[in-house]
């Protein structure tokens, strides 16, 4: 028997030779000129950045997490505030809030789309008592400061409705554009950028993205110049002048060597959000040859009617199947070396590390549903179609 040839999730090296040089050319530009911390090449990133959005401010961080975090300490979120978010999504979003001293508030997903549910939301906020002087407490007692809603898979949030929710309440939104960059999202009062519709946002640089780094990086986005001049602060330590800290902040800089690496990719981005499109509709058609639309479900485009290009950026292409077949169809394509994953296995409420929130299994059904249906298939930039038939095959081969 002839052994499978191995599909793999994810493959770097296929990007091509032009990206491969451009990068390499942007590292060795600062190995050459050993301006390793912030500074020029950082400037230009971040320049470019903004004007790829076509707007807001930019500020270069160590990671995605480390954005959040600078963000949340900018906003002075911490003990006796207390911030919502969802349990299905990728840990960094509730940790961080966990970090400052505030409390993590869970509300569940809309399971057709994976992200936050605004009838959920509002359910949540109507549940909560306001104090004597207006303001909207939890019942532990600390105030509701903000909504971080997550862009997960490579569409946006049902913003509108998380929107119309948080106005009603009265509370910030932060988005959580991690996985989004490129994305446009088609609002009733007009098309918006993600990453660009709350006040703050941050995006993750971790290599997997749709905009990847040679390493950890990420940027933290704001709509204000004094926000944007607080996070410079807090990403170096609370300085401006050497030596001299007006604020406590970290160590979330950028290396000079990413910035140039995230620029020389930058103009590529939108050209390989097509091509995951175009992957994705090759797997719909595939899937529906194969007579397995009954098994399956695929992934949501909730905005596809809207006519906008970047309604959909496909960071992953996430399947449903249901819990009992799911691990069984995930064997066998590891077994035919076929790449796949599950994000994410553990909703957030369920972790070890927050059993002292006292959540149990049953509280957020959609949530955990998702967490034991969900399923991961290739979708990079360089996938083959003749992979892509082989990856459709042996999920038929592993339902029947
Ligand atoms: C939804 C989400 N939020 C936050 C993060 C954290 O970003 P990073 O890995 O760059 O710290 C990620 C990235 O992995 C993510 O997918």
């Amino acid at each position: 028997m002839s052994l499978p040839i191995p599909v793999p999730l994810f493959d770097l090296s296929r990007l091509g030779t032009q990206v491969d040089e451009a990068v390499c050319e942007a590292a060795l530009r600062v190995l050459r000129h050993r301006g390793y911390v912030l500074g020029a090449e950082v400037e230009a990133f971040e320049s470019d950045l903004t004007a790829y959005l076509g707007g807001g401010y930019a500020v270069g961080t160590s990671s995605g997490t480390d954005a959040q975090l600078a963000l949340l300490m900018a906003m002075g979120i911490g003990e006796g505030d207390a911030v919502i978010s969802t349990p299905y999504t990728f840990f960094a979003t509730a940790g961080c809030i966990h970090r400052t001293g505030a409390e993590i508030l869970f509300c569940d997903i809309d399971l057709a789309t994976f992200m936050m549910d605004p009838a959920s939301l509002r359910a949540l906020l109507s549940s909560f008592k306001k104090d004597t002087s207006g303001v909207l407490r939890s019942p532990k007692g600390n105030r509701i400061r903000l909504i971080v809603p997550i862009h997960l898979f490579g569409a946006c949030c049902d913003m509108d409705g998380i929107d119309a929710v948080a106005a009603e309440f009265g509370i910030e939104i932060l988005e959580d554009a991690a996985q989004i960059l490129g994305a446009k999202y088609p609002s009733a009062s007009g098309v918006k950028t993600a990453g660009l519709m709350a006040p703050t946002s941050y995006v993750s640089f971790y290599p997997s993205k749709n905009l990847g780094a040679a390493g950890d990086a990420g940027v933290a986005l704001c709509l204000e110049a004094d926000m944007a001049e607080k996070l410079r602060r807090i990403r170096n330590h609370g300085m401006e002048q050497r030596y001299y800290h007006k604020v406590v902040g970290g160590n979330f800089r950028i290396d000079a060597i990413q910035a140039a690496v995230l620029r020389a990719k930058l103009p590529f981005l939108d050209g390989w959000n097509a091509t995951r499109r175009e992957n994705a509709t090759a797997y719909r058609e595939a899937f529906t040859s194969a007579g397995l639309l009954e098994r399956i479900t695929l992934p949501s485009e909730p905005f596809a009617s809207s006519g906008l290009r970047d309604h959909h950026i496909y960071h992953q292409y996430v399947i449903r199947i249901q819990t009992g077949e799911r691990d069984a169809v995930m064997a066998h394509l590891m077994e035919q070396k076929i790449g796949c994953a599950i994000y994410y296995p553990v909703p957030l409420h369920l972790q070890e590390c927050f059993a002292s929130l006292g959540y149990k299994p049953g509280d957020f059904p959609a949530s955990e549903r998702a967490a034991s249906e969900s399923l991961a298939l290739p979708i990079f930039p360089g996938l083959r179609r003749d992979e892509q038939l082989q990856v459709v095959e042996a999920i038929k081969q592993a339902l029947n």
